[in-house]
């Protein structure tokens, strides 16, 4: 291939990110080795600049006030209203125009700028749009934007913010779309954004001594299914498959590991391994968790944000899971425990629920440790009541780095099963099923032997394994053909075997 210049740097990739307009551009310094992302984006010549002015300026003459007091007005509500005015104003304003200034203005890119000012992310739409970002920081003023791209990791990016203004503005907008109010007098916000990214901000210099900041946690559009993380070897087929029969006898479990380790990814994956028909009712501080069972309720936690430190009108992950009960569910999903909430699920557990959750921990003893000290204060003899612990970490591949599902054990009373190990020397996992004691008690529980069960697992692998295969891969369409196994296993079974 090749090779391309950029001044000093090399370009080590270029992908579109909004069609014409925006692209990104990954390059590397030839002589440090630093990378950089760059933002190439489409710039307004000084007459479409010009026109981009007068337009805005039509813009707040023409819009009829929308009614934002309107219940059910949604940000897409908002957003779709806008886009057609602004499109009609385009196209009268550049008709009237046209004739005179033909061929000089490009009236799709000035409309593309003025989308994104008014409606979009301003400086950060082409970021939002870019699949492979998964974080974007702001850590104030002369300081380029850092973004977390998946396959490069942490990068600094084309985009500085040359006054103070600027980042207050755009975190006031920001805030603005996610429906939160920021102010001196409340300088953060922790919303949520359309599509359900998480924003977290500071406004001035309050609580931050270089002025406004903000980072944006990016939500996936999808989010990766148990077939895309056997894909990327995060887990094998097999340990997945022994999850898949944990998961149809409702087996309590508890995924550990540190911030941004793909906790909250693989608990989600796992959930999808669920029978179907199971009643479930998920608990978070932020809704990120995208299931695929028909009888779901979803409950998110409420924070008020009084100065005074009252508490007012506020909804703890406590309040929620005691309130979870009296829906009666088959499983209740906890997003992430911090404290006391962490009782609450161990009782319920206790009493025969399913559960499900994770927590930052970095180990099996950590976790222990953790879940009986306060503020969780979970009584010792309740902890093996979550049957498996898996763990997930960041890990060096040689170069680059990746996410493994380490180590899975089974929870016991005095010594914990380790039943699934990730090996670094060869990338791989061992599962070692005879040592399994949940495969006993579901054994009891259905009768059957243990050795059949390892057999189903065996099965159930070959599925997971056709799948990863044939790149059947969205997260809707993995949980079909386990329902489908659910329903029909040998007929699905057979079809795997013949394609
Ligand atoms: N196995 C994985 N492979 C690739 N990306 C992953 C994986 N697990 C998580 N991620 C990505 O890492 C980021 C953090 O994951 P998340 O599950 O929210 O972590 P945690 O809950 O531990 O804080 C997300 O952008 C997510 O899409
Ligand atoms: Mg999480």
């Amino acid at each position: 291939m090749e090779e391309r210049k950029l001044g000093n740097f090399k370009v080590l990739e270029e992908y579109p990110l909004i069609e014409p307009w925006a692209y990104a551009l990954i390059v590397e310094d030839e002589v440090t080795g630093e990378r950089k992302y760059i933002v190439k984006e489409a710039q307004l010549n000084e007459e479409e600049s010009q026109v981009y002015k007068i337009l805005l300026k039509i813009l707040e003459w023409e819009i009829k006030p929308y009614d934002f007091s309107r219940a059910a007005t949604t940000h897409e509500a908002v957003r779709e209203y806008f886009v057609d005015q602004l499109k009609r104003i385009v196209s009268v304003y550049s008709e009237r125009l046209g004739a005179r200034k033909k061929g000089s203005i490009d009236w799709q890119k000035v409309l593309y700028h003025l989308l994104k000012d008014t409606v979009g992310y301003g400086p950060l739409e082409a970021l939002m749009k870019d699949p492979f970002v998964e974080d974007i920081s702001c850590d104030g003023v002369g300081k380029p934007l850092y973004v977390w791209h998946q396959r490069y990791e942490g990068l600094p990016t084309s985009i500085v913010f040359q006054s103070e203004e600027e980042v207050d503005s755009l975190v006031l907008k920001l805030a603005h779309i996610a429906g939160k109010h920021v102010s001196v007098a409340f300088p953060i916000v922790d919303a949520m954004l359309p599509g359900g990214h998480r924003l977290a901000a500071t406004f001035k210099r309050e609580v931050s001594v270089r002025g406004s900041s903000f980072t944006i946690r990016k939500f996936k559009e999808k989010p990766l299914s148990i077939v895309d993380l056997i894909i990327q070897r995060s887990i094998s087929a097999e340990m997945a498959a022994y999850l898949w029969l944990l998961m149809e006898n409702k087996m309590p479990g508890i995924v550990m590991g540190v911030t941004g380790s793909g906790k909250t990814t693989a608990l989600n994956a796992i959930a999808t391994l669920l029978k179907p028909n199971v009643k479930v009712v998920t608990i978070e501080d932020t809704p990120e968790l995208r299931l695929t069972l028909e009888n779901w309720v979803q409950l998110v936690s409420r924070h008020s944000y009084a100065l005074t430190g009252s508490k007012t009108g506020e909804v703890s992950l406590y309040d929620l899971v005691r309130v979870s009960l009296r829906y009666r569910p088959d499983v209740i999903i906890v997003g992430e425990v911090r404290g006391e909430e962490a009782y609450v699920l161990f009782q319920a557990v206790a009493t025969g629920h399913g559960g499900l959750t994770t927590i930052h921990a970095e180990n099996v003893n950590a976790l222990v440790k953790r879940l009986t000290s306060p503020p969780m204060n979970v009584p010792p003899s309740y902890v093996p009541m979550m049957r498996w612990g898996l763990l997930v970490r960041r890990v060096n591949l040689g170069g680059s780095t990746g996410r493994r599902m380490t180590n899975l054990w089974e929870i016991g009373e005095e010594e914990h099963i380790l039943v699934g190990e990730w090996d670094p020397a060869r990338d791989a996992h061992e599962v070692r099923l005879e040592r399994s004691r949940v495969l006993e008690e579901i054994a009891y529980l259905t009768g059957k032997s243990k050795e059949e069960l390892i057999e189903e697992v065996g099965r159930r692998s070959e599925i997971l394994k056709a799948l990863a295969v044939k790149e059947i891969r969205d997260y809707k369409r993995v949980a079909e053909v386990i329902y489908r196994y659910y329903n029909d296993p040998k007929r699905v079974l057979s079809e795997v075997r013949v394609a």
